[in-house]
């Protein structure tokens, strides 16, 4: 996902040639916006840590981009090309130096596992949506 200030800022376009030129390959993608509800949903692994009522407003606030990805080792290579959840802690190069807000706004979220991939993308997508 591309967060809702990455977003708003202007910044999907920059983002995205980041991704497809670190060898991506996209499969799916959509301008969408998640409900309250929904964000909820997506993070719910998070239900029990202290930001997740911040995070799913923060979530619901704006359109989002949603992208699947392709690539070998893609879940690996994706959190090393986004960089450190806080920005400050982001490497030179990375989408989250370049440009993440905060720890909380921190422009794009990567799925961590290949299951996690999955789920993540049968939430955005449907078959036919996926190339
Ligand atoms: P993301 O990769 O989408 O996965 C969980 C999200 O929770 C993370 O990026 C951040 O946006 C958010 N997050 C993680 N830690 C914190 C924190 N300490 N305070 C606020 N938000 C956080």
């Amino acid at each position: 996902m591309i967060k809702p200030e990455a977003a708003a800022a202007g910044h999907a376009g920059k983002i995205l040639d980041m991704i497809t030129g670190n060898g991506f390959r996209v499969v799916a993608f959509k301008y969408t916006r998640l409900s309250a509800e929904e964000a909820g949903t997506f993070y719910a692994v998070h239900k029990e840590r202290p930001f997740y009522g911040e995070l799913v407003e923060y979530m619901a606030s704006g359109p989002i981009f949603a992208a699947i990805l392709e690539k070998a080792n893609a879940v690996e290579d994706f959190r090393k090309l986004i960089g450190a959840t806080d920005p400050a802690q982001a490497a030179e190069g990375t989408i989250r130096k370049r440009f993440a807000e905060s720890k909380a706004k921190n422009a794009v979220h990567g799925s961590d596992s290949d299951e996690n991939a999955a789920i993540e993308g049968a939430f955005f997508f449907t078959g036919r949506e996926q190339y």
